[in-house]
């Protein structure tokens, strides 16, 4: 494996997942294949659990980390080419790519969506050019519309605790009182949609996430019908994707909160969430509290999925 962005890019599902648990198993088998490798992980953005999780599934490896929060500490960075750079921007990303390059032998980088351009979100402009111009192999930690070591790790967790063969797995929205990217749900729609699950995607009128993405899953409105025999409920918030709105806040209606009356109208199911969460906006706290919210166990495979894509990547050194 290049580099890791999208679902595509881990191969058969059933074999990465296979591959995942073996490391979950033994994390420390491979530790002489990063020996004197470096990675170094790149910050656009904030994150607690993407940090964390990929320093120590690297560290499990054997390699060297080094961490760079652009905004902290490095000079500012200007992403867009034809720039007039008279502004507060000291460095262009054309020159940083390289140099960066020059110092590890993988690259991970977190870079949102800006959610007032959608062409320059969904080209994924930033890491792209990371892509192109850092002659490393490079893997998304969280790009402008996908993410894909969560729904790497969503998938790892939905295969340890489904009790049925093909489940059902209900993706709905929650509201949230800020303008956040699809990136998650987009991500987690494309990695479902691998696999033979039985799929929904439920979210109010104005929420439709991009085609490319939702693929095979049937969109369902009433968010009650859609969460009726489910046994993985994903909440998730997202901005919506359609034009003229795009990016946009269209609704805070609490009545989408993911409460225990309505986890009473599925099949038992597990709660999920790729964190953090609004309690009470997304979810109560009854429920994400309760023995059938998976959160916490979802989030620690996030060191599993992250182990098993930077196996794969020093491997193709
Ligand atoms: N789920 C997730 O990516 O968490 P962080 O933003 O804290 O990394």
């Amino acid at each position: 494996m290049k580099k890791f962005t999208c679902a595509a890019d881990i191969g058969p599902w059933r074999e990465a997942v296979k591959e995942a648990l073996d490391i979950k198993a033994n994390r420390f088998a491979y530790t002489e294949l990063g020996r004197n490798r470096t990675l170094l992980m790149i910050f656009f953005n904030s994150s607690l659990r993407t940090r964390l999780s990929t320093q120590k599934a690297a560290m499990n490896l054997g390699m060297n980390v080094m961490v760079l929060d652009v905004n902290q500490g490095a000079w500012k960075l200007e992403t867009e080419r034809g720039v007039l750079m008279d502004g507060d921007k000291a460095e262009h990303l054309l020159e940083a790519i390289p140099v960066m390059g020059s110092y590890c032998d993988l690259i991970g980088v977190r870079s949102f969506a800006g959610l007032t351009d959608k062409k320059a979100d969904y080209e994924e402009r930033v890491i792209e050019q990371f892509i192109r111009h850092s002659g490393r192999p490079v893997f998304s930690m969280e790009a402008a519309t996908r993410h894909p070591l969560q729904s790497f790790a969503d998938l790892i967790t939905i295969e340890e605790y489904k009790t049925k063969e093909r489940p059902k797995v209900v993706m709905t929205w929650a509201p949230h009182p800020k303008a956040l990217p699809q990136a998650v749900p987009n991500s987690f729609a494309e990695w479902m949609n691998m696999t033979d699950y039985e799929f929904v995607i439920t979210h109010p009128h104005g929420y439709e996430l991009d085609p490319t993405f939702t693929g095979r899953a049937v969109i369902e409105y009433d968010q009650r019908k859609a969460l009726e025999g489910a046994d993985f409920v994903y909440a998730k918030n997202w901005s919506a994707y359609a034009d003229p709105n795009y990016g946009k806040v269209l609704s805070t209606d609490r009545s989408w909160t993911v409460d225990a009356e309505k986890m009473g109208l599925t099949d038992n199911a597990f709660f999920m969430h790729c964190l953090p969460v609004r309690r009470n906006m997304i979810v109560t706290d009854d429920v994400i509290e309760s023995e059938r919210s998976i959160v916490i166990p979802e989030a620690a495979n996030r060191e599993i999925s992250a182990q098993t894509v930077i196996k794969r990547l020093l491997e193709s050194l």
